[in-house]
């Protein structure tokens, strides 16, 4: 390690000769250690809790409290309990550094100081600790993405038995003996293709979050009329809802709203939000869909008169797998993938997506798209 490296690494002393601190800080500071210190456990402690230092080098021999017992503290807290110990010893007594190792200790060092060696230990034992700090955290990420994976597999599981099974049903139905029923056969048909469609929007709900969790949303830019994808969503998405009598509306002004954008993308985005506007609303409600310029930035907005998402649900609807009190007005299906993709795709184009809900009114989505600052926009 090279004295800028050590530069702001804090190694704490504690002695009570007076002699040892001066000889061991001027070692540690000459390799450019920052160094406190103490001459005495207790005030030792204090100190330490104070300001965290990466390590603690701990005589063993002290009046009043001994380096046994100042460990045994350090070790008890759980701020101060990941701190490496380097015992600093007089004594030869190998019970001593037994007993050393077993109070927490990681390593010892003995008067009278070799400069080189204390440095060794020293950088051995902060290099082993931030390495253990590094596994943790990527232990830490690993069980959250290990977590994650089996959400993944557990509700895709649950979620693709019941079209299978429905398949299975409307398989046999058709291939029941007795005389033929094209009428029946077309109906069953026509289940096996919704039932179809629905595994096959999961298993590409499920690809894609997979996919952009383990990092790798690859957005495919390319400047694209903003309006022009706004009309043809609500378009397809009209006639979705017309079963339910939901009238989906567009307000935007004319003219076209250029920006770098993933157009499949986007659609999807719309898709989800719009979907989710019809999905939970009561028939008869209407949804409106806008879009405005605010200076650099495209502004969307998803606006329903559905039954409103309460407060403290708003964050959560936007996590993978989760669903709220909110349920579908017409038995749609419901799996909780759709905006944590939204929110992914958004923020992947540098924009932002939020929701803003009245219990009994209904919920408006709003997310704004940077617009192509390279072309004129009306
Ligand atoms: N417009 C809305 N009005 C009321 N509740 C909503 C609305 N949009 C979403 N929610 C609530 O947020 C939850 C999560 O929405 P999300 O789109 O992530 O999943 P989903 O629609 O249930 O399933 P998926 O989109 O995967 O098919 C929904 O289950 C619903 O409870
Ligand atoms: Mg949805």
């Amino acid at each position: 390690m090279s004295d800028k490296a050590n530069d702001k690494v804090n190694v704490f002393l504690v002695d009570d000769t007076p002699e040892n601190l001066g000889l061991l800080s001027g070692i540690l500071r000459a390799a450019g250690y920052t160094v406190r210190m103490a001459d005495s456990g207790r005030r030792a402690l204090a100190m330490i809790e104070s300001l965290l230092p990466e390590l603690v080098m701990l005589d063993i021999t002290m009046p009043e409290m001994d380096g046994f017992e100042v460990c045994r503290e350090l070790k008890s807290k759980p701020s101060t309990s990941g701190i490496p110990v380097i015992f600093i010893s007089a004594l030869s007594d190998p019970l001593d550094k037994v007993k050393a190792f077993k109070t927490g200790g990681v390593d010892y060092v003995t008067k009278p100081f070799d400069a080189d060696e204390v440095l060794a230990r020293v950088e051995t034992q902060i290099r082993l600790d931030r390495l253990r700090r590094e596994m943790e955290a990527k232990n830490r990420e690993l069980a959250r993405l290990d977590e994650l994976k089996n959400r993944f597999v557990g509700i895709a599981a649950h979620d693709l038995r019941t079209p299978l099974t429905a398949l299975i049903g409307y398989s046999e139905v058709i291939l029941e003996p007795g005389p033929a029923d094209q009428a029946r056969d077309h109906d069953m048909v026509k289940r096996i293709q919704r039932a179809a469609f629905f595994m096959l929007r999961l298993v590409n709900d499920l690809l894609d979050l997979s996919a952009i969790e383990a990092g790798s949303i690859r957005l495919d830019l390319a400047p694209t009329d903003l309006r022009e994808i706004l009309r043809s969503s609500v378009e397809l998405h009209g006639t979705l809802a017309a079963p339910k009598r939901i009238a989906v509306e567009l307000q935007d002004d004319a003219g076209p709203l250029l920006a770098r954008v993933d157009e499949v993308k986007l659609e999807q985005v719309l898709g989800n939000l719009v979907g989710n506007a019809i999905k939970f609303s009561a028939p008869g409600t209407r949804v409106r869909v806008s879009l405005r310029r605010d200076g650099d930035w495209a502004r969307f907005a998803v606006e329903d008169q559905g039954p409103g998402v309460p407060a403290h649900e708003l964050e959560r609807m936007f996590e993978p797998f989760q669903t709220t009190s909110v349920k579908s007005t017409a038995g749609e299906k419901s799996t909780g993938l759709g905006l944590a993709i939204v929110k992914k795709i958004v923020v992947a184009h540098g924009g932002e997506v939020r929701a803003e809900s009245v219990v009994g009114r209904g919920t408006t989505f709003h997310f704004s798209l940077p617009l192509d600052p390279s072309r004129p926009n009306g």
